[in-house]
């Protein structure tokens, strides 16, 4: 027994394909602590949304697995909330009606009609969308379906939040709210969250750690990096802060010297190469 939050352990996975297995991640190990903030980053193509997606029970490790509190993950369930990059919402609900579905899912048996109609304005309130919780998907932004999209898992209250690049769509202006409404919002519930980010700046002023994975055919962990900011963060002051730029340049350097781009394939270094490069002894220029 452990008393392990949430532990990924030895997962490895492979799929079918006409050509024999494809193994897309192999041996990924990671312990998250109960309220830890912890990003994935990694070239496009690695294996994120599949980690992602097994501790959310959508896919089954082929090895190990997924143990949240002691249980072990089978299948999806309320306590693992997913936030998909494509916001996907009913499009014939409302924004109220779309957080008010799942909110029927969790608390059907502990909450009254009038407190579960409480509690899906104040989640809709959390995002600042009360103006519009009465307009369908077709009627508001990107930024405001993703809104909705994070009121609608905060709502099931779950242990674990999973978001597969919740703002990759959103303008710099709206994702910068949305990444400060974050910190907000899980600084209040102390939940576990798991966000894969393309976003260099955003795994380090969300994170607690930033978990980077190597390129795939069978990707793995790279390298963890703890970020030891103070929170609360300010992304204003951090622009100067010597520290902020350092956990910056690693995760730089780990993506764009330690790991190739997949695209970079036709000049790519022979694994004598990628040694020296990951000593420093080549000097890759970043893309
Ligand atoms: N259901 C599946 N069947 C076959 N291959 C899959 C499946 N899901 C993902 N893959 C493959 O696994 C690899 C990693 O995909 P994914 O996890 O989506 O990467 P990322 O999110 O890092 O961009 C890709 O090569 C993708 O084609
Ligand atoms: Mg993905």
């Amino acid at each position: 027994m452990s008393n392990e939050h949430l532990m990924l352990s030895q997962v490895s996975i492979e799929f079918p394909t006409p050509s024999g297995p494809f193994k897309v991640l192999d041996n990924v190990n990671l312990n998250i602590k109960e309220g830890e903030f912890v990003s994935l980053i990694g070239h496009s193509g690695c294996g994120k949304s599949t980690v992602l997606n097994i501790v959310a029970g959508l896919y089954e490790a082929t090895t190990g697995g997924v143990i949240l509190d002691g249980k072990e993950v089978t299948e999806p369930g309320p306590e693992r909330a997913v936030v998909f990059q494509n916001h996907s919402l009913l499009p014939w609900l409302t924004a109220y009606e779309n957080v008010e579905l799942a909110v029927k899912q969790v608390f059907k048996k502990t909450k009254s009609k009038a407190e579960m109609d409480e509690w899906v304005k104040h989640n809709l309130e959390l995002v600042h969308m009360s103006h519009a919780m009465h307009k369908r998907p077709d009627e508001i932004s990107g930024g405001m379906k993703q809104r909705v999209g994070i009121a609608r898992a905060l709502a099931m209250e779950p242990k674990v939040l999973l978001m597969d690049e919740p703002f990759g769509a959103l303008d710099a202006l709206t994702r910068a709210h949305m990444q400060d409404s974050l910190i907000e919002i899980q600084a209040r519930l102390n939940n576990t969250v798991i966000m894969i980010t393309h976003d260099v700046d955003e795994a380090v002023l969300l994170s607690d750690r930033i978990v980077m994975m190597t390129n795939g055919p069978a990707a793995t962990i790279g390298d963890i990096l703890k970020v030891e900011l103070p929170r609360p963060r300010n992304r204003v002051a951090l622009a100067d802060d010597a520290q902020y730029n350092h956990y910056r340049a690693e995760v730089l350097k780990f993506l764009y010297e330690r790991q190739h781009r997949p695209e970079d394939k036709t000049e790519k270094k022979s694994e004598a190469d990628v040694t020296s490069i990951a000593k420093g002894k080549i000097n890759v220029k970043a893309a």
